[in-house]
């Protein structure tokens, strides 16, 4: 239940404040490592909600309830601007994320980058979509392409064995190529020219799906198109870091080794890891 929207301004000018972004989990570092690489100078606060995730499968009121939380501990180390990594709370909680911090901080997403840059290039054609059950299911995609009026049509399909395929590092592997296979090749797939690859895990399979496709589609890893739009949203707002030298740090909210072991899969090193509990 959300009692308070409280309102201290967003620190215009330049900022030191840190960048925020948050996951279900883990796999959310793909889209912080393209941050941290378009973004060097920039502080970064990540949370992954290890003790709740997957939030593919779980309903939109959880995940709402699981975003809020998160977005307080955010706010309350002074961030300037939230990224919602997770499609799935993107889909789910976006809304309600920005309706909460109100102006205390700038709330940005996944889904709407994405959904500019194939509004941009794929009027009047069919693309596709994959990502988790809550995503696909939100329907936000078709949503979105929809308002735009540019005669995109978007076919999807959930592909909810991927993640947990990716985590447990099944990718460029023979098993990952028949699970792939076997969700690219459904009919709801069919005749697209580009696919989104709507999930936190998937840009580590994005060279498997490349391949099963040729030339013929293009693939579009989310996290890319995301770091680009957070640059963009800094240099309009004044709110490029120039002040002090860059921190990172990495709280999820349960703590194990192999999660910390599988920070090197989705952002190329060991990272460390530090509890932050959410309901204590
Ligand atoms: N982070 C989620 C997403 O991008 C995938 C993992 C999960 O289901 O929690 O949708």
């Amino acid at each position: 239940m959300i009692t308070s929207f409280a309102s201290t301004p967003i620190q215009k000018q330049c900022s030191p404040a840190p960048i925020g972004i948050f996951d279900s989990g883990i796999g959310g570092l793909t889209v912080a490592h393209a941050v941290m690489q378009t973004l060097p100078a920039e502080s970064m606060i990540y949370f992954g909600d290890t003790a709740h995730l997957p939030y593919g499968d779980k309903s939109t009121a959880a995940i709402q309830a699981f975003s809020v939380k998160i977005c307080d501990v955010l706010l309350r180390e002074q961030c300037k601007l939230i990224l919602i990594a997770c499609n799935s709370a993107s889909a789910a909680a976006y809304d309600l994320a920005r309706e909460y911090t109100a102006s205390r901080a700038k709330v940005l997403n996944v889904i709407d980058p994405t959904i500019e840059y194939v509004s941009e290039r794929f009027a009047g054609q069919t693309i596709g979509l994959i990502g988790t059950k809550q995503t696909v299911n939100s329907g936000v995609y078709e949503r979105k392409i929809g308002e735009l009026g540019k005669n995109i049509t978007l076919q999807s399909l959930a592909t909810p064995l991927l993640a947990p395929m990716i985590e447990e590092g099944f990718f460029n592997h023979s098993i990952s190529e028949s699970v792939i296979h076997t969700y690219l090749s459904d009919p709801a797939l069919a005749g697209i020219k580009a696919l989104i690859l709507g999930c936190t895990h998937y840009p580590l399979i994005k060279g498997e799906i490349s391949r099963y496709y040729g030339d013929s589609v293009e693939v579009i890893d989310a996290s890319q198109i995301v770091a680009a739009s957070v640059r963009k949203y800094l240099a309009d707002n004044n709110l490029f870091n120039n002040a002090s030298a860059g921190f990172r740090k990495f709280f999820v909210s349960d703590y194990t080794p192999s999660f910390a072991a599988s920070t090197r899969l989705f952002f190329g090193e060991q990272l460390d890891l530090e509890q932050y509990r959410l309901w204590e």
